[in-house]
C-alpha cells in the first residue's frame, strides 16, 4: 500500500525525522517540515502537558502560513506514562497530523485521532506487535530494526520489510540506521513508504543534544554502539563512550525493573547523560543545519537513483 491519502503530496522527501527523547524539538521539528520532510517531538519532552501545549502552539505559529510538510508527535502508550490521557487530549484538539504511538497500540487512542483526520503510526519490533497494531486499526507500521538508535528491534529490515508487506496491506516506515539518501532509496527499494530517520538528526544545528553528544556521535563507528538491557531494563543501542564515562561496566551490573514512568519522566540518568544513537553513527561526519542536511540527502537520494538507472 501506497502512503495514507492524508500524507499524499504533503511531503517532498519520503522522510520523517524520527522522535527522539531530549533530542527533538520545536526548532528540529519546523526546520524538518520547512524543508520538505515530516518532523516529530515525544511529547515527553517537555516535562508537563502544559509544555507540551506551548510546543505545539509554538510549531503551528511556525509553519502557519508557510508551504511545510506535516509534523507529527510521539506518545508511549504504557501504563507507568501518566500523562498519556492529558496528552492525547491537547494531541486532539490541536489536531496533530499524525500521532506516532511507541509501546502499546489501542484502538480508543486511533479512533480519537482519525476522530479529526489524523494518522496513526505505530513502533513494532515484531510480527506479534504488528498484527496487534492492525487490529487497534493504526494507518501504518513503522519497523524498527536491528541498528536503530534508541530501543532498537533485533530483526534485519530486509527480512523484515517483505515479511510485513507478505501479511499486511499497510503503509510501511522504515527505521533503523538510515543516515544517507542512498539508505533512504535502499528502503524505498526494499518496500518501504518512507523512511524514518533519528540518529542522523541528533547531529543537527537545531538539535537540542549537548554538543559534547553530537561530538562523541560524529567520533564514533557503527562497532561504538552498544545494545543492552542494562540501563533501564530495555534492550536499546548507546555509545560505548557515554556507557563508559557513566562509570557503567557492560559485565556485571544488574538488570533494573522495566520503569518508563522513571525513565521518561524524572529525566533519570538514563537517556540525560547515557547518549543513544543507532549503528548509523559510523555514517555520520559533519554537524550540519537541518537545511543542509534535507540538500544533502535529497542530492545522495537523486544521484544514487540516477547510477542505478544509467547501469
Ligand atoms: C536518542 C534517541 C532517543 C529516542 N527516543 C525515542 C522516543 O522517545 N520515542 C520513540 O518512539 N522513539 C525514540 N527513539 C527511536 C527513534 O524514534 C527511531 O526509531 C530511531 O532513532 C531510528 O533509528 P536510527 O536512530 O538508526 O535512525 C529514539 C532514538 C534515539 C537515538
Amino acid at each position: 500500500m501506497a502512503l495514507p491519502i492524508a500524507l499524499q503530496g504533503k511531503l517532498d522527501f519520503p522522510v520523517i525525522a524520527a522522535p527522539m527523547f531530549l533530542v527533538s524539538g520545536p526548532d528540529l521539528v519546523c526546520a524538518c517540515c520547512l524543508n520538505g520532510i515530516g518532523g516529530t517531538f515525544p511529547a515527553l519532552n517537555q516535562r508537563t502537558s502544559e509544555g507540551y501545549a506551548e510546543w505545539l502552539n509554538e510549531i503551528e505559529a511556525t509553519l502557519e502560513g508557510k508551504s511545510h510538510a506535516p509534523f507529527g508527535i510521539n506518545l508511549i502508550v504504557h501504563k507507568t506514562n501518566p500523562r498519556l490521557e492529558a496528552d492525547l487530549k491537547l494531541t486532539v484538539e490541536h489536531k496533530v497530523p499524525f500521532v506516532i504511538t511507541s509501546l502499546g497500540a489501542v484502538s480508543d487512542l486511533v479512533d480519537a485521532v482519525h476522530s479529526y483526520g489524523g494518522l496513526v503510526f505505530h513502533d513494532v519490533t515484531n510480527m506479534r506487535h504488528a498484527e496487534k497494531a492492525i487490529q487497534a486499526g493504526v494507518d501504518g507500521l513503522i519497523l524498527v530494526s536491528a541498528g536503530a538508535g534508541g530501543h532498537a528491534g533485533t530483526l534485519h529490515p530486509f527480512a523484515f520489510i517483505k515479511e510485513i508487506k507478505n501479511n499486511f496491506d499497510t503503509c510501511v516506515i522504515q527505521s533503523g540506521a538510515i543516515s544517507t539518501g542512498e539508505q533512504v532509496l535502499a528502503a524505498k527499494a526494499a518496500g518501504a513508504d518512507l523512511a524514518y530517520i533519528g540518529t542522523r538528526f541528533i547531529a543537527t544545528k537545531e538539535s537540542m543534544a549537548d554538543q559534547e553528544y553530537k561530538n562523541m556521535l560524529v567520533a564514533a563507528r557503527a562497532e561504538d554502539i552498544v545494545y543492552t538491557p542494562k540501563v533501564s531494563g530495555i534492550p536499546a543501542n548507546f555509545i560505548r563512550q557515554s556507557l563508559e564515562d557513566n562509570g557503567i561496566s557492560l559485565d556485571n551490573i544488574d538488570n533494573p525493573d522495566i520503569d518508563l514512568g522513571k525513565e521518561l519522566i524524572d529525566e533519570a540518568k538514563a537517556w540525560k547523560t547515557i547518549w543513544s544513537a543507532g549503528h548509523g553513527a559510523g555514517n555520520i561526519t559533519d554537524i550540519p543545519t537541518t537545511a543542509e542536511l534535507c540538500s544533502k540527502l535529497k542530492k545522495e537520494y537523486q544521484d544514487q537513483l540516477n547510477a542505478l538507472q544509467a547501469e
